[in-house]
């Protein structure tokens, strides 16, 4: 059975399709299923904002395929690990929660590591540099991640 992570942001276009790329480029795609969602609908069915798919591709990782989709109750039973990316985010699922259980699959993305801040800062009214930003915070929370699966 593969492990499955799911990475959770508002938007899903900026955030939390860097974390499944980068993820998924550090794992054993045999052992590990990762994926993204997020806590807002405002952009179901569209691909990434063009910055996160800009800095990912500087990285040499392809994130153009994924489609936006909004977390659903159901991804509690379907995953085992649910990354929120900043506060708001996490307190959005936990509200969802039907049970302790449920409620244990969630955790910040950046408690994972020490990187001098608990929340991945939402990039999508900023600049480019917020998105490299994003990327080296993400990248180092994956790469503790993708070590703590293997
Ligand atoms: P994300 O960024 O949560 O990292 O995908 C955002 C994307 C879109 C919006 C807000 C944040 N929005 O308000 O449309």
């Amino acid at each position: 059975m593969k492990t499955k992570v799911l990475m959770v942001c508002l938007g899903n276009i900026c955030r939390s399709p860097l974390a499944e790329g980068i993820l998924t480029s550090k794992v054993d795609p045999a052992k590990v299923f990762v994926d993204s969602a997020g806590t807002a609908g405002y952009h179901v069915g569209n691909p990434p904002d063009e910055r996160s798919i800009a800095v990912a591709k500087k990285y040499g990782l392809d994130i153009s395929h994924q489609k936006c989709r909004r977390f659903s109750e159901i991804d509690f039973e379907a995953f085992d690990y649910i990354y929120a990316m900043d506060a708001s985010n996490f307190s959005n699922i936990i509200k969802l929660a039907r049970s302790k259980e449920q409620e244990r699959k969630v955790k910040l993305l950046l408690d994972e590591v020490d990187v001098g801040l608990n929340e991945v800062p939402d990039p999508y009214y900023g600049g480019e540099d917020g998105f490299e930003k994003v990327f080296q915070m993400v990248d180092i929370a994956c790469e503790a991640i993708a070590k703590k699966l293997m």
